[in-house]
């Protein structure tokens, strides 16, 4: 077990942790050099830098869906150096995960949508129900969960692909460039809503372009250069005092408030 993933001095946990890692492509390009970061409970933080600089590969590290080159990553306490090809798939039920291309099925309802990570999970009938309202009751679309997303705006869209990755109350949420298609209205929307996951003890982190929009959220940004990390800034204040409060909440119990209110 990695040192770095015991509670620090103040009691948080490192959720994520990147121990020396580079990542050099079959094609000989170096697109990560010897990264290291943690992030703990409860973090929103920003990755950003020009294209290319290594963002979507710290992401498919952390999806396990490239290995690194060298040395080590950790999520959610899995050494995914460890992991096992059949391990993956579990693993992977602890990530939510969004993308700009949302990948949502057309020929299937917004509920279909979000409750397939619970179908594949097994769960009961009950409980996909009672999920899949709170998630959407959380993105503001409860009431549409029989639509198809065609009949959909984007910025609704891409919600429903927020539902899903949260769905299975994920402690890390992943997302690559998830406001790349929407109005500046929009994904202002879609990074409050992050913002809120992360106010409830999950673990955000973003990978995006759209700086403007990421100065009005307490928030970290770490900045790729040619797959270094050359700035790694905390915006402090609020985030700082809005943190113990956040670690005490439960996810389950706001998803469970969503439902009740949701639901009669
Ligand atoms: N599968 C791959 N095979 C070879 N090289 C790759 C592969 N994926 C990415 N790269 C290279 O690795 C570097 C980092 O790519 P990455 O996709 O992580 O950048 P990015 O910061 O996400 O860029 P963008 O902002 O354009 O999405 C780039 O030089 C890219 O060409
Ligand atoms: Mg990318």
């Amino acid at each position: 077990m990695c040192n770095r993933f015991r509670a620090n001095k103040k009691g948080r946990r490192n959720v994520i942790v990147f121990n020396a890692v580079s990542k050099r492509y079959e094609n000989g390009r170096e697109a990560l050099a010897n990264l290291d970061f943690e992030m703990q409970t409860g973090e929103f933080a920003f990755i950003t830098g020009h294209s290319g600089a290594g963002k979507s590969t710290v992401l498919k590290l952390l999806t396990v869906i490239e290995r690194p080159s060298s040395g080590e990553v950790f999520c959610a306490g899995d050494s995914l150096r460890r992991l096992r090809n059949r391990e993956i798939p579990y693993y992977r039920r602890k990530l939510g995960m969004v993308f700009q291309n949302h990948q949502l099925l057309f020929d299937r309802s917004v509920f279909d949508n979000v409750a397939l990570p619970l179908v594949i999970a097994g769960y009961s009938t009950y409980d996909i129900n009672r999920r899949v309202r709170a998630a959407l009751d959380k993105v503001g679309l409860l009431g549409k969960e029989r639509l198809s997303p065609l009949q959909l705006s984007g910025g609704e869209q891409q919600r429903v692909g927020i539902a899903r990755a949260v769905v299975n109350k994920p402690p890390v949420l992943l997302a690559d460039e998830p406001t790349g298609n929407l109005d500046p209205e929009l994904s202002a929307e879609i990074m409050g809503l992050f913002y809120q996951f992360s106010q409830v003890g999950v673990t955000v982190l973003v990978a995006t372009h759209d700086l403007g929009l990421i100065s009005r959220y307490d928030h970290r940004l770490l900045t790729l250069h040619e797959g270094r990390l050359v700035e790694d800034y905390q915006e402090t204040s609020e985030y700082e005092s809005g943190f113990e409060e956040a670690r005490d909440h439960d996810f389950e119990d706001e998803l469970d408030v969503a439902h009740t209110t949701g639901e009669v």
